[in-house]
């Protein structure tokens, strides 16, 4: 037994300052109203049955009509099947008309039966049923007024509970066209975690009051408990039965705008339109949790090796000039960097696949790529999904000719962004789809980028409404005024999707769906409304994105989207937005990186040193000691920021080589769990009850975090402080076998250099175990999986027992690893307490003399890879 805090661990300190410039968008701490509503007196079952494949069909009726938020619609149909051994679903729908769902090519899962199917027989036939029960979760119904259960088997706990029956918060269930309402009660010591995006001040653990609100919004991640880029209906529920942890997770299947009160004791949904469709999820462990969310919503993406080296970025590189300086003082500086990325300033007047040709002319371009890639480098660019309306421009006349884009009043939506006038693709749209790709390879082939970075796509849109381009007018492309929207724009609000009866807290500030975004009753391919489809805008670009690149050479893509909904993860990686340079965002950015591990996309990262100006000395160094350790590690900055690469400061540039050569020797590690992650959803970074699970203590703990099983980071979050105050010592944990490798200045050079492993067992345990595993691969193939002929996999184990050490491999496909020359130079054994120098030694079944300089052998417990006793000016103590 030991606890995370003997757990390898890493810390460390420096400096401060504070100075903030400019940012768009404010803070805002107003929020909804979280009274209950009570509308209306539900609706009472009235046919039921079992169905042929295993599932259960009923009809509800409405009880009593209102209108509250429109009509009630009259008859539902409720279907409710365990798909699975740990998933259930309960889908409810209009019994008579198809309404909006996700849809099933996006996001592929079985069909519920059809409608009407059964419609007739509906008052005739008896109700036979009263549970059904899986092998874990039994869903249970009373049939007037109409509410549902959720039992856990094993323990008997009610996980979900819709009855509104000794609840004083909550009233009957409620489906309206453009209002549902469900509800269920909670156990108060619940804790819960999700239903994001947004930045949680609170922590990792939903706080009962704030507000959840769920609508794709480009607002800046600095704004508080507001809806922002993505759209996440999903919770994990973390509970404690008597010292044991359950845990298990709800997903609502709803791409519509949503408030989701949490009350503490019980959770309201409020949604402006679509279905219920509920996915539960019985765990019932955490990690459980998310290998059942990920098997249904698709597996987080594999990715390249290189995405997991450090990524250079930011808004104002003004010329090609610059990015190469940045190059090669990250070079001079010796801090690693594998990725070199340009905003949109080689964009030719901010146009999505051009080149400024005069500050990034194509054969300069080239020609630097070609020296970072014969290097191993790599590099992304930006590309916005407004393209701009220029009769000149290509693109977009291939968009018109294709018909691609989004239409209001049958002409293509005019909205503007960064390259004035806009109109959007699409991407519900096949022939956008095929238009998309065309156009990626075109530029590919123009400009051979490694990867894509697909940003605004919430999307947003500097102007509300209806417009047009005023008469004689241009608008202006660009940042600073062209910011402010210039078309003729009329707020549409006589429409009732553009104002719906119910008005979610849109903005954290309750303004129209339609404010700063694309207008709600814009149409979509097939007459979908972009009133239903809006949340998923992002996911569908990021799906058509990852469909063009895959299809350029075969190789693995990496795309990094802001806006992401259910599923994203299956093909990008995200990062959490405009952050600003203070201490509280440093703070917040773990919350928001540990939630997207929850949702399925586990590559994520906030913009070290902040997007916003200015970072202090002092925080840049702390944040780079953090950033080190996000999946996604990338220095990026606003164009009005001063310059803020790692190397900038000389603090900063010794932390960032600790921390970054840190993070580089711990690549193999990372890479594994990139693996694991692709197989099984488990987080790369994760919270600490994912190996702590019955520590209530770790519940609330959003200030350190683990990556993998084996590592926690524990940073310093706070200016003048340079020694920890954590103190959590749980008494339930794992051992640990960590692959590292001796690190480098670019992940391609780290790669081939010799293995150490380190075992660690509890200090001083007579009998102890120890666990640990490698995965290694062609990153460049499309698929990360055995099989292929171009990876290992290697399971690692070692245990002490009476002072005798046995270390040993199961090894999946060695082929791989023996062409390409790798090999265990060194092993370290921690936590041998009094058995050091008695013990016997064996690796792979021989006997092995301790004492060379391959074989180290430690009492210590834990192995700081960091030291904490720096004061911030780079000094030891
Ligand atoms: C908004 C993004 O969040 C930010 O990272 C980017 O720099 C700007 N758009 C400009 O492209």
């Amino acid at each position: 037994m030991f606890s995370p805090s003997s757990l390898l661990s890493f810390s460390s300190l420096n400096v401060l300052l504070v100075l903030v410039l400019f940012f768009y968008g404010g803070h805002s701490s107003s929020s909804s109203s979280s009274v209950p509503t009570k509308i209306g007196k539900g609706y009472r079952l009235i046919f039921a049955e079992e169905t042929t494949d295993g599932g259960f069909i009923g009809h509800l009726q409405v009880k009593q009509k209102n209108s509250i938020y429109g009509s009630d619609i009259p008859i539902l149909q409720l279907y409710v099947k365990h798909e699975t051994e740990d998933r259930l679903r309960v889908h409810i729908t209009d019994a008579e008309k198809q309404r909006w769902e996700v849809p099933y090519n996006l996001l592929p899962r079985e069909q519920p039966p059809a409608l009407k199917q059964t419609i007739g027989r509906s008052r005739k036939n008896p109700i036979t049923v009263s549970e059904i029960a899986g092998s874990e979760l039994i869903f249970s119904y009373t049939a007037d007024p109409f509410s549902f259960a959720v039992k856990r088997k094993s323990n008997g706990q009610t996980l979900f509970n819709s009855s509104s029956y000794g609840s004083d918060s909550f009233g009957e269930m409620v489906f309206k066209d453009q209002y549902l309402e469900i509800s269920t009660q909670l156990p108060k010591d619940a804790s819960l975690y999700g239903l994001g995006e947004n930045t949680q001040p609170h922590g990792i653990k939903l706080y009962p009051n704030d507000p959840y609100t769920l609508y794709t919004t480009d607002v800046s991640a600095i704004n508080l408990n507001t809806d922002l880029y993505g759209s996440h209906p999903v919770y994990m529920d973390l509970r404690n039965v008597g010292g044991e942890p359950f845990a298990h997770a709800v997903l609502l299947l709803n791409s519509n705008g949503m408030d989701v009160f949490y009350r503490g004791n019980s959770l309201t949904y409020k949604v402006i339109g679509g279905v219920f469709d509920f996915y539960f999820f019985s765990g019932p462990s955490p990690l459980g949790v998310v290998d059942q969310y990920t098997s249904f919503i698709g597996r987080p993406a594999p990715m390249p090796y290189w995405s997991l080296g450090f990524h250079q970025c930011r808004w104002g590189y003004h010329n090609l000039s610059v990015v190469e300086d940045v190059v090669e003082n990250y070079r001079k500086a010796e801090i690693p960097l594998d990725v070199i990325w340009n905003d949109d300033d080689h964009m030719d007047g901010h146009k999505d696949f051009t080149l400024n040709p005069v500050n990034y002319p194509r054969p300069k371009l080239l020609a630097f790529l070609d020296k970072i890639h014969s290097r191993g480098m790599k590099y992304i660019v930006i590309i916005d999904p407004g393209i701009g309306v220029n009769s000149s421009y290509g693109v977009y006349q291939r968009g018109l000719a294709n018909d691609v884009f989004i239409k209001y009043d049958g002409e293509p939506y005019l909205a503007q962004v960064w390259p004035g006038a806009v109109n959007f693709p699409d991407f519900l749209n096949p022939k956008t789809v095929a238009w998309w790709g065309d156009e990626i390879r075109r530029f590919h082939e123009l400009v051979p980028v490694d990867g894509l970075w697909i940003d605004m796509n919430e999307a947003s849109n500097f102007c509300s409404g209806k417009c047009k381009i005023p008469k004689g007018k241009q608008c202006p492309s660009g940042t600073g005024p062209g910011w402010i929207c210039c078309l003729d724009c009329k707020n549409i609000t006589k429409t009732r999707w553009d104002n719906p009866p119910y008005k979610i807290n849109a903005s954290g500030l309750q303004v129209p769906i339609g404010f700063k975004t694309i207008a709600t009753s814009a149409v979509h391919y097939n007459g979908v409304l972009e009133y239903d489809a809006h949340s998923i805008y992002g996911f569908s670009q990021s799906v058509a994105t990852h469909k063009a690149l895959q299809g350029l050479e075969g190789k693995r893509p990496f795309i990094l989207s802001r806006s992401t909904y259910v599923g994203s993860g299956r093909y990008a990686a995200h990062w959490t937005g405009d952050n600003k340079g203070t201490w509280e965002d440093l703070k917040y950015s773990i919350t928001t990186v540990l939630n997207f591990g929850i949702f399925g996309v586990p590559m994520v990262g906030a913009d070290i040193c902040g997007f916003y100006p200015a970072p202090t000395e002092e925080l840049c160094n702390r944040w780079i000691e953090v950033g080190a350790f996000y999946p996604f590690s990338r220095d990026h900055a606003n164009y009005y920021s001063p310059r803020q690469e790692l190397y900038q400061w000389k603090t900063v540039a010794k932390s960032a080589q600790n921390a970054l050569g840190l993070r580089y020797k711990l690549l193999p590690y990372l890479y594994t769990l990139n693996y694991m992650a692709h197989t099984s959803g488990a987080p790369i970074a994760r919270p600490l009850f994912f190996s702590f699970p019955a520590y209530k203590e770790c519940y609330g703990l959003s200030t350190q975090f683990l990556l993998g099983s084996s590592l926690m980071v524990s940073p310093v979050l706070e200016q003048g402080k340079h020694r920890l105050k954590h103190s959590s010592r749980p008494v339930l944990g794992t051992n640990t076998i960590l692959p590292m490798q001796q690190g480098g200045m670019i992940s391609k050079e780290a790669r081939m250099t010799p293995f150490t492993l380190i075992v660690t067992f509890p200090a001083g345990a007579s009998e102890a175990q120890a666990k640990g595993n490698l995965y290694l691969d062609n990153d460049e193939l499309p698929e990360m999986k055995l099989g292929s002929g171009y990876s290992t996999y290697v399971d690692l184990y070692a245990t002490v027992k009476e002072g005798s050490v046995k270390i040993w491999s199961e090894v999946q496909e060695g082929k791989f690893a023996l062409e390409q020359g790798w090999k265990i130079e060194k092993v370290t054994v921690l936590g041998l307490g009094g058995s050091v120098g008695t013990s016997g030694l064996e690796i792979n079944g021989s006997p092995v003399a301790p004492g060379g300089s391959d074989i180290e052998l430690s009492s210590a417990e834990q192995m700081h890879l960091q030291d904490d006793d720096e004061d911030g000016q780079g000094k030891k103590k």
